[in-house]
């Protein structure tokens, strides 16, 4: 695999997003369930798990019949969801790869590739677009999720919170910088390389590389995600994850 700060820094986070993930209120409750419920009927669907940590969304996309080859650079992560895939039963393809570099797999072989909450990660953003137009079927789609680079940043220098509970507010000291820094994940310990990407880096990115945006959510928590916790409350304020869909 071809390596990289990025594939570096998430190596090094080692079983530390495994735990994260699967006890992620937002992750597991909200941003997870909205992601899927997007991506509608995916039965007989080939798909791209790209950034697929330990594979979660994989199981879910394979129990509802779908085709799925998970990708990602954290070898454990990807040990991790080859063995909870062969525990329940699942026929799930997995590769270890830095997203800038997806040798071995066919150009134009995916219906759809879903990118949820990495392309904030990967330290070659131009060049994972690339791959992932690369190996999508001409009119297949991308479905993209990542942290909303207006209400999220580097706390001290570019986008913060101040304040606690429901008034909580989002301060924009700089939203052009820093653009790249290290810091641990929301109830990490070890430290992990962020990257702050503007919509506009986003954009121009996605229609440069030949993808057609088909639709963007702005997701807000529901009056019943609400009651699970004063944070998930404070999503129906402000939107803290941002969603396309593209097309090739
Ligand atoms: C925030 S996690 C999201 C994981 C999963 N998609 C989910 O939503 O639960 C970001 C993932 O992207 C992976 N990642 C970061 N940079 C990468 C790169 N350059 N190539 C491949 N995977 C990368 C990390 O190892 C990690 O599993």
């Amino acid at each position: 695999m071809k390596q990289d700060n990025s594939t570096k820094s998430w190596n090094n986070l080692g079983e530390e997003w495994i735990e994260l993930a699967q006890t992620g209120e937002s992750r597991m409750a909200f941003i997870m369930p909205y992601m899927l419920n997007l991506m509608g009927d995916v039965s007989g669907k080939t798909i791209l798990d790209l950034g697929c940590g330990e594979g979660g969304y994989s199981r879910e996309l394979c129990k509802q019949n779908a085709i799925v080859t998970s990708v990602d650079c954290s070898e454990i992560a990807i040990e991790y969801s080859v063995a909870e895939a062969r525990r329940q039963g699942l026929t799930i393809q997995h590769f270890i790869r830095n997203s800038n570099d997806l040798y071995e797999i066919e150009d134009n072989s995916f219906d759809v590739v879903l990118s949820s909450m990495m392309l904030m990660d990967c330290e070659d953003f131009e060049g994972t677009v690339k791959e992932i137009v690369r190996v999508l079927k001409p009119g297949g789609k991308v479905y993209v999720s990542v942290l909303h680079p207006c209400f999220n940043g580097n706390h001290q220098q570019g986008i913060g919170r101040q304040g606690a509970g429901i008034e909580r507010e989002v301060v924009v000291k700089n939203y052009f910088a820093p653009t790249e820094w290290e810091a641990p994940l929301y109830k990490g310990s070890i430290p992990v390389l962020w990257h702050h990407r503007t919509l506009e880096d986003y954009v121009k990115t996605f229609v440069k590389c030949g993808l057609a945006i088909v639709d963007l959510h702005e997701p807000r928590t529901t009056d019943e995600q609400a009651k699970i916790s004063v944070p998930m409350a404070w999503l129906q304020k402000i939107p803290l994850y941002l969603y396309w869909v593209l097309k090739k």
